[in-house]
């Protein structure tokens, strides 16, 4: 590759809660129930994520910079219990939730967003609503679906790339952070 093609390259990036199997498969089983009640395209059980903080199109060259953010973190790890299911109608999407936003989720998106944007990385301004996307597309919102009930034990964090590899969405955690207060 050329040296100007190297310096053009972006990767999609964003910062996320990654769940292990056990609690990806609690979701993906309420996103089938939602997939039949509301119609749509349930999230690939292996894509299921939170988001902490979307940076968009990233020039790789500045990916160092992100490992430094990461590592600089200090928040403690924490329990989040997902107990909450959601409908956003503008884009269509059924989401699980929290009906309790632990301190210490705030305080981690809280630091990404700060040292994102010092660094002058570009991030959204909306205000941050915790959620897993289940469902696609959906018709309406769950109705009957019981929300999931999931106790998710929180102890690291993670960078991500997405990537459109054959029509799908394929998401790779680039590094992992352990949660760590000290
Ligand atoms: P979503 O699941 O609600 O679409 C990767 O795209 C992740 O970043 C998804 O979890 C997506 O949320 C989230 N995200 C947040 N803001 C985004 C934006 N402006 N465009 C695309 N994805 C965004």
């Amino acid at each position: 590759m050329r040296e100007t093609d190297a310096s053009a390259a972006t990767h999609r990036l964003f910062f996320a809660l990654w769940p292990d199997a056990a609690v990806r498969a609690a979701f993906y089983g309420v996103a089938g129930a939602i997939r039949k009640e509301c119609g749509g395209r349930a999230t690939a059980v292996r894509n299921l994520h939170l988001t902490l903080a979307f940076l968009g199109d990233v020039p790789v060259v500045r990916l160092p910079e992100l490992h430094v953010l990461g590592a600089s973190i200090r928040a403690p790890r924490f329990d989040l219990h997902v107990d909450a299911l959601g409908y956003w109608r503008h884009n269509r999407i059924v989401w699980a939730g929290v009906s309790v936003f632990p301190p210490a989720l705030s305080v981690l998106v809280e630091q990404l967003t700060a040292g994102l944007k010092s660094a002058g990385f570009r991030c959204e301004d909306r205000s941050y609503v915790p959620h897993v996307t289940l469902v696609r597309d959906a018709r309406t919102g769950p109705r009957t679906v019981r929300a999931p009930d999931a106790e998710w034990a929180v102890s690291d964090f993670a960078l991500v790339r997405s990537a459109r590899g054959k029509g799908a969405m394929r998401y790779e955690v680039l590094r992992r952070w352990r949660l760590r207060s000290d």
